[in-house]
């Protein structure tokens, strides 16, 4: 299974490619996610993500969060793949959880990569070992998927017999690759989105809806 940011929207979490609101409405998060706007303005992109890090933390996992972790112990074997940093789906209960873009809450030292503990105070943060930069623990835009998320999730999905996708505009690769795998594989593809997307005609079956109704109704559907 993939989820995207659409199964957070009713947290109230904001997805990446629906309007923004307040005070960062005039930037465009796909701009601030990349490498270059890091190197371009530290201090503007950790002021985003620190705003993302206070609005995940007040947030709450909703209905399809729940639903979800549910879904783990009707079922023999899910695998659940995740482009989401916002650790929701943890909080939720789900368990195994393949963060496929890396964590919100982590850093990350941005000359050696490795996932540091800094200060909270400073406006930029320095890795503790050797003084460069900090950054959010996420993946951008044209960086790597960290690699046992990437063979775990192609794995998974070339092994599946039930692929969902859920709250996710499929649009982002590798990430959206995997329903190519499991559909190659043989696997019954489901897409759960309120809105159609690029991908839909590719699936088996498109479940249009809000993630938080539509996800409780699949699981009772399933417990009875
Ligand atoms: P997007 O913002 O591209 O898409 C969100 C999707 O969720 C859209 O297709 C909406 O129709 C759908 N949606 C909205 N509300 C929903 C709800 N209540 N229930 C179900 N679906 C709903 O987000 P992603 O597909 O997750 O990557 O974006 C993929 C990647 O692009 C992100 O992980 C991020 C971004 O750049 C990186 O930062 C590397």
């Amino acid at each position: 299974m993939l989820t995207g940011a659409g199964v957070s929207a009713e947290s109230g979490v904001p997805t990446f490619r629906e309007a923004q609101t307040g005070l960062w409405e005039k930037y465009d998060p796909l701009e601030l996610a990349t490498p270059e706007a890091f190197a371009r303005d530290p201090e503007l992109v950790w002021r985003w993500y620190r705003w993302r890090r206070d609005l995940v933390a007040r947030a709450e996992p909703n209905a399809g969060h729940r639903a979800l972790a549910e879904l783990q112990s009707l079922v023999p074997r899910l695998t659940l793949v995740t482009q989401n940093v916002d650790g929701m789906h943890q909080r939720a209960g789900s368990q195994g959880v393949i963060e496929f873009h890396g964590n919100l809450f982590s850093d990350r030292c941005a000359a050696e990569h490795r996932i540091v503990r800094t200060s909270e105070d400073d406006r930029v943060p320095t890795c503790p070992d050797c003084g460069s930069y900090a950054r959010p623990g996420v993946v951008w835009f044209g960086e790597a998927i960290p690699e046992d998320a990437l063979h775990a999730s192609f794995a998974a999905a070339a092994d599946c017999d039930v692929f969902l996708s859920v709250g996710t505009s499929s649009l982002v690769y590798p990430a959206a690759g995997l329903a190519d795998i499991a559909r190659e594989a043989g696997a019954v593809t489901i897409e759960v989105n309120p809105n159609p997307t690029d991908q839909s005609e590719s699936f088996t079956a498109s479940l249009r809806g809000n993630a938080g109704t539509v996800l409780p109704q699949l699981v009772e559907s399933l417990a009875h």
